[in-house]
């Protein structure tokens, strides 16, 4: 089971306090606390949190610069509670853009709970998924015959993936807008798709419990007939 959520809406939470910006990132990175305990629980086995898209440089540096301290507080601070509850951390996406103190983190993280058996959590740090795909075709010129799982294979290799995740099952996106963003575009080729207006760091166990109980009821056929008329 995969789920991926694009985490949408952090701003606009803060804008309706009076508040910057950025404590609407830090209380969604409390959101994330509350999903990856959450994800583990309702037996998740990778989820995929968009946390900063390659596009996002275009904010102004002050954001920018307050985010990725952020991403590096949370990978150096989560990395033991996660080995604990079975949580393997990987950070995909560009890393020649960031910081050494950032790509460190981001290393020591992976390092630290390589070992974790339980859900993979993959945070996009940026990542553009047309970029992957393109320097997944770069890598693929001359190798034939190039299949669906050898492509799949390129892509995690471009994107700093340990591996291929299985195709995304579920897709989360918080904040009431209706777009991928640039999302695991390819992933996502026959993902089932959640638009919720709540804004991202409100976001909780509940609402992720929620989103997998419909998921679960929803008829999903990949281009064939359903069971009964089959
Ligand atoms: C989109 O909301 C959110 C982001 C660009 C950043 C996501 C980052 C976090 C949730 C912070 C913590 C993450 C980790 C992995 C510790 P927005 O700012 O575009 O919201 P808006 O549409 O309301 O402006």
């Amino acid at each position: 089971m995969h789920v991926a959520i694009i985490m949408d809406g952090n701003g606009r939470w803060a804008a309706a306090r009076g508040w910057p910006r950025l404590a609407g990132h830090r209380a969604g990175g409390e959101a994330v606390r509350r999903s990856v305990e959450a994800a583990g629980a309702l037996d998740v086995d990778v989820l995929t949190l968009y946390a900063f898209s390659s596009d996002n440089w275009r904010r102004p540096a002050e954001e920018t610069s307050g985010l990725l301290r952020l991403f590096e507080q949370y990978l150096r601070s989560e990395p033991a509670k996660c080995l604990e509850k079975g949580v393997r951390i990987n950070v995909i996406g560009r890393r020649d853009r960031l910081g050494a103190p950032l790509v460190s983190a981001i290393e020591s993280a992976e390092r630290i709970t390589a070992a974790a058996r339980g859900l993979w959590l993959r945070v996009a740090v940026d990542y553009s998924s047309r970029d992957a795909i393109l320097s997944a075709a770069e890598r693929a010129r001359g190798l034939a015959p190039l299949t669906r799982e050898r492509f799949g294979a390129l892509l995690a290799q471009a994107s700093h993936s340990q591996g291929s995740a299985p195709e995304v099952d579920l897709l989360i996106r918080t904040g009431g807008e209706q777009r991928l963003s640039d999302f695991l575009l390819w992933e996502c080729a026959y993902a089932e798709l959640f638009f919720l207006d709540k804004m991202w760091p409100d976001f909780e166990a509940a609402d992720l419990e929620a989103c997998l109980k419909d998921f679960r009821s929803r008829s999903r056929r990949f281009g064939a007939l359903p069971v009964a008329a089959a």
